[in-house]
């Protein structure tokens, strides 16, 4: 039985007043949901360490938004793997569209970011979709597949062992639209069931969370397919009581 996780993406919002208000109004509610749930809030690298000390104590675990696939060096304005552990961060979102989108990150680069985070303790959460001109062409499970083999082909099978991916259908992220539930359990077994053909038993661990206009209304019955192991939230992970109704249908 894979418990569920709930990952807020806070993307490029938030201020250090702004998190600390959120996080105080979240904290105790999702207090009564340890053991059962899991929750992970990812801030933009510059509140980080703020956003660690803040959940300490708490049920909620800290992730950062991505990273550099290098361990150190000459690389001006990036932030390492091994950076992100040391500021206490404990899940990592890799290869999100509006990366993959905006600013031209490779399903290859992807890969050696999810192999960094893995040699350095992260637990990785490997974001793939397609566009709504793929779906309309009939070619989902192709963008899909080859987003999540570019990663198991580098990193091989054992690197997926606790990992997590987001399916995150470009066309339904901040559109107000998020798929059906069937739609998106149709994409989520195709995606364990590719990972079982190389083994049954990692894939049946995979937490694979479903992203895109997930909010308080529509959170349940997402969580209700049988491969729909979570969310990865963006907009309404903002507001506290949006975000704490999808912790909790998460939770029961
Ligand atoms: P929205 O929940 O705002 O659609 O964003 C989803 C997302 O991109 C999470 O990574």
């Amino acid at each position: 039985m894979r418990r569920k996780l709930v990952v807020a993406n806070w993307k490029m919002h938030g201020s250090r007043a702004r998190n600390r208000q959120l996080l105080d109004a979240v904290k105790p509610p999702l207090q009564s949901l340890a053991g059962r749930v899991d929750i992970a809030v990812c801030p933009a690298h510059l509140h980080l360490g703020e956003t660690v000390a803040a959940l300490a104590g708490s049920n909620i675990r800290p992730g950062a938004q991505n990273l550099y696939g290098l361990a150190e060096g000459a690389m001006t304005g990036e932030t390492s793997a091994s950076m992100l552990v040391d500021c206490g961060a404990e899940f990592v979102i890799l290869g999100h569209s509006e990366r993959r989108g905006h600013l031209g990150e490779t399903d290859a680069e992807v890969a050696d970011k999810f192999a960094a985070a893995r040699e350095s303790g992260l637990i990785p959460i490997l974001c793939v979709g397609e566009t709504r001109a793929e779906r309309d062409a009939g070619e989902t499970e192709a963008v899909v597949s080859r987003q999540l083999d570019a990663v198991t082909e580098k990193t091989g099978m054992e690197a997926m062992r606790g990992a997590v991916i987001a399916y995150e259908p470009v066309w339904a992220i901040g559109s107000g639209t998020p798929a059906t539930p069937e739609q998106a359990q149709a994409v989520h077994a195709m995606l364990r069931e590719r990972l079982a053909r190389r083994s049954e038993e990692i894939a049946g661990g995979v937490r694979i969370l479903y992203g895109g206009s997930m909010n308080a209304a529509n959170a349940a019955e997402l969580f209700a397919q049988p491969d729909i192991d979570g969310g990865l939230v963006g907009g309404a992970s903002l507001k506290a009581e949006e975000f704490i109704t999808i912790c909790t249908s998460a939770g029961s």
